[in-house]
């Protein structure tokens, strides 16, 4: 296992020592980044006293260039950690600001983010820090936030770097996390379908496929081996995913039925027309003064089907509704055969936000309520939740239940 350490510029840098050391005593091998605002509160020649590695504290450092260094480092790591994050840092990360060696890893790194932020606590207030935090929060990294007491500045307040061993106890989990579903397959399937009425003209439906697209996100995140099967959305595929696009329900039952067998957890994600136009038109239908009636027809049920059909896997739906909730979520549960079951109510007109409010429910009822989340950790307690499932049923079946 490998971190890279970020040490970025703020009295609590030296802090970083110990943590480094706390690392290495859990056996985890320590690169360390030190900024240039880093290296003026601590040496780099004190990390390399300590880890017998070379500390990387400038993006044209003599003797790397035998490989593009920030990219063959993001390689190499299963975790990027700052500690201490400033402001500086943290708003860097949030907008994509590449311009020294620690901002520039940040964007080519896939493994998992965790940031430990300290300064004063204005600046940790700060409306532009708020949403700059938010924005990370949005893709998912970790936060393990300041504590609040004695500044170095004389202030009082939210702002003091979390205590070391919080901070390496937080690092160790993640990087379980991170390899928590290594080995697994993970089908995911995301947005709306489309179903066509003429060349011209389709039914579809609001989804934005966010949800969708940050289980997949989250499943990779943590060593899956990912397959998204979305329809069309505004959205970019996670990197590393196995990325399936698609258009109408049936186009979209096709391909899950083809990777459902070898998948361990499925998450429907998608929001599947349930009608579709008994035909196509094959050329634009022209307007004229009567009115016009579209015949529809029923599309299948993928889930119903993946439920009739389950050998294991751990089986997740969704139901979106606009009133009885937990009711209609219950019936859906049973009806499909659902280990388990994503409850939202969309009639306050929730679609295409990166928040979310949802209930997830097992067959005895809900289990967990998560309030105004971002969707990347929505997605990361289901996650945990389908794990859970697993391993009960896994130990069910190993003792013969
Ligand atoms: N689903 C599916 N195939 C369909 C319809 C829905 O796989 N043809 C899945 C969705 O991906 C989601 C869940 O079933 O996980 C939603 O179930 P359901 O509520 O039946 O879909 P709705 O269209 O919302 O149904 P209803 O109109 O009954 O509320």
């Amino acid at each position: 296992m490998k971190v890279a350490l970020g040490i970025t510029g703020c009295i609590a840098a030296y802090k970083a020592i110990e943590v480094m050391r706390g690392l290495q005593k859990a056996g985890i091998s320590v690169q360390v980044i030190l900024t240039r605002s880093g290296a003026q509160f601590v040496t780099p020649l004190t990390f390399e006293s300590l880890s017998a590695q070379n500390v990387i504290t400038d993006m044209f450092q003599q003797g790397q260039n035998r490989d593009i260094h920030h990219i063959s480092v993001a390689q190499s790591i299963q975790l990027l950690a700052v500690v201490p994050a400033t402001a500086n840092i943290i708003g860097k990360f949030a907008h994509g600001i590449a311009d020294d060696f620690l901002s520039t890893l940040y964007l080519s790194n896939p493994a998992p983010v965790l940031l430990a932020p300290a300064m004063n606590v204005e600046m940790w207030n700060h409306p532009a820090v708020r949403s700059n935090v938010e924005i990370l929060k949005g893709r998912g990294h970790y936060f393990v936030n300041p504590e609040p007491g004695p500044l170095a500045c004389g202030m009082e307040g939210e702002g003091r770097l979390a205590s070391v061993d919080v901070i390496v106890a937080r690092i160790v989990e993640a990087l379980r996390t991170g390899e928590s579903l290594a080995g697994m397959r993970v089908l995911v399937t995301a947005g709306p379908t489309v179903e066509d009425i003429d060349p011209v003209r389709f039914l579809s439906n609001r989804s934005s496929g966010k949800m969708g697209y940050a289980v997949a996100q989250a499943a990779r995140q943590r060593g899956a081996e990912v397959f998204l099967v979305s329809g069309p959305t505004a959205l970019k595929a996670p990197s590393g995913v196995r990325f399936v696009p698609v258009r109408s329900a049936a186009q979209m039952k096709d391909a899950v039925l083809q990777f459902y067998p070898s998948a361990d957890i499925v998450v429907k994600a998608a929001a599947v027309a349930d009608y579709r136009p008994v035909e196509a038109a094959p050329q634009k239908i022209k307007k004229n003064d009567n009115s016009l009636t579209l015949q529809l027809e029923r599309t299948e049920d993928i889930l119903a089907i993946l439920g009739r059909q389950k050998k294991g896997q751990v089986l997740v739906g969704f139901a979106a509704e606009t009133e009885r909730l937990l009711d209609h979520a219950r019936e859906k549960m049973a009806r499909k055969n659902l280990d388990l079951l994503v409850a939202n109510d969309v009639s306050a007109g929730v679609f295409g936000s990166d928040r979310s409010t949802v209930h997830i429910l097992e067959a005895g009822g809900v289990i967990e309520t998560l309030t105004d989340r971002s969707k990347m950790e929505i997605a990361g307690k289901l996650l945990d939740h389908a794990m859970s499932v697993r391993k009960r049923s896994t130990a069910a079946a190993q003792s013969g239940e």
